[in-house]
């Protein structure tokens, strides 16, 4: 009986508090019922990146009326829900433990069963919150802002790591790439805006491992080479870099954003080659890059491979993505919640171990 199963779900790996409920469907793809979130990126922006104990303690603040809000949304009791999910990992270990903390305690208090979630599977399951859910098999581009992975779908829980990246992941070569170029954090979104304005040829900036002949990536050399760039402009100008030019800044941005998303657009066409399937789930926080999205839109089309991303405000950490992994593989069978309340997380774990 898997059907009609309320599924609530907490995300806390990082810097994000979500909490979500969803219903399992006896076919078919489970039902987001509601949704709440909170970003706690201002209070990290004074320091210029996510400060783990702070981002324990805002946790602890904010899940409980997250939570309300979402049973308050869905018109849910408490009692109703069937089964308790949480992000186990891979994440910070102290913003891990709230959410671990306090499903197994909400779990306890009402005799259900918990399922400790990985984060990633959230991440590659998220399209199917839309309203133009994938099918299986798949190809899925996984990049956030600590992981960079090519990875064969077949099903639920049924994940073939093809590549990943040796050092930086997509998301941290954005953010630290804005870092250096005076843009705050998380630098991801504001390194995109200001591209918008700029010429992407600009400067030559390598590819890493372009021409590999695998489906690794390499990021760290990228930050390097931008540095090196901007600190030559400024000498140049006789400025310091984020005081260069507008345009010079803009052209930067481009140019960085440009090499970030042929490398990944040129080994997602390998991955989909390769395996021959013709169908690509893009997920993870760089997902919600334009530019990527544009281009892998055009090289798609031209190889007939459908593209799908999750909706733009579902591609970042969310609690909604966490409670449908948790409802799909209830649904599927692959894992069932137990009433095993001493929890552990995973700082460190492994997605095709699962
Ligand atoms: O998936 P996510 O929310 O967190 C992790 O699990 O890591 O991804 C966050 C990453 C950050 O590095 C952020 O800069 C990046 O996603 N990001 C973007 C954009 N929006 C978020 N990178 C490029 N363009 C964007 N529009
Ligand atoms: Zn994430």
């Amino acid at each position: 009986m898997l059907e009609n199963m309320l599924v609530l779900g907490f995300e806390s790996s990082c810097d994000e508090t979500g909490v979500a409920l969803v219903q399992t469907r006896a076919k078919g793809v489970p039902v987001l019922l509601a949704h709440a979130l909170y970003s706690q990126i201002e209070m990290h922006q004074a320091y210029g990146g996510v400060v783990p104990e702070l981002a324990s303690r805002d946790h602890i603040r904010r899940v409980l009326p997250l939570t309300q809000q979402v049973l308050k949304e869905s018109a849910c009791s408490l009692a109703q829900v069937d089964v308790v999910a949480f992000t186990r990992g891979p994440g910070l270990a102290g913003a891990l433990l709230v959410g671990a903390g306090v499903a197994c305690a909400m779990a306890a208090a009402l005799d259900k069963p918990v399922l400790g979630v990985h984060h990633l599977e959230g991440h590659l399951l998220s399209p199917f919150l839309s309203s133009d859910p994938p099918e299986f098999p798949f190809i899925a581009l996984l990049v956030s802002g600590g992981h960079t992975q090519l990875m064969r779908v077949d099903g639920v829980g049924r994940y073939e790591l093809l590549g990943e990246t040796i050092d930086d992941a997509a998301g941290e070569a954005f953010d630290k790439s804005a870092k250096l170029l005076g843009l705050g954090y998380p630098g991801g979104p504001a390194l995109s805006r200001l591209a918008q304005s700029g010429d992407a040829n600009a400067y030559k900036l390598p590819r890493p491992l372009l021409n590999s002949g695998n489906l690794d990536f390499s990021f760290a050399g990228l930050k390097t080479a931008v540095m090196v760039q901007a600190k030559k402009l400024a000498q140049a100008q006789g400025c310091t870099v984020e005081a260069l030019p507008a345009t010079m800044l803009a052209d930067l941005a481009a140019s960085t954003q440009a090499a970030i998303v042929e490398v990944l657009v040129k080994k997602s066409l390998a991955a989909l080659a390769q395996s021959g399937l013709k169908r690509l789930v893009v997920a993870g926080g760089v997902g919600a890059n334009r530019s990527l999205r544009d281009q892998l839109d055009a090289a798609c089309a031209r190889q007939r491979v459908r593209v799908h991303y999750p909706e733009l405000h579902l591609c970042t950490d969310n609690g909604a993505m966490i409670a449908m992994a948790a409802a799909m593989r209830l649904q599927s069978g692959a894992s069932v919640a137990a009433k095993t309340y001493a929890f552990d997380v995973k700082p460190r774990w492994a997605l095709d171990s699962l």
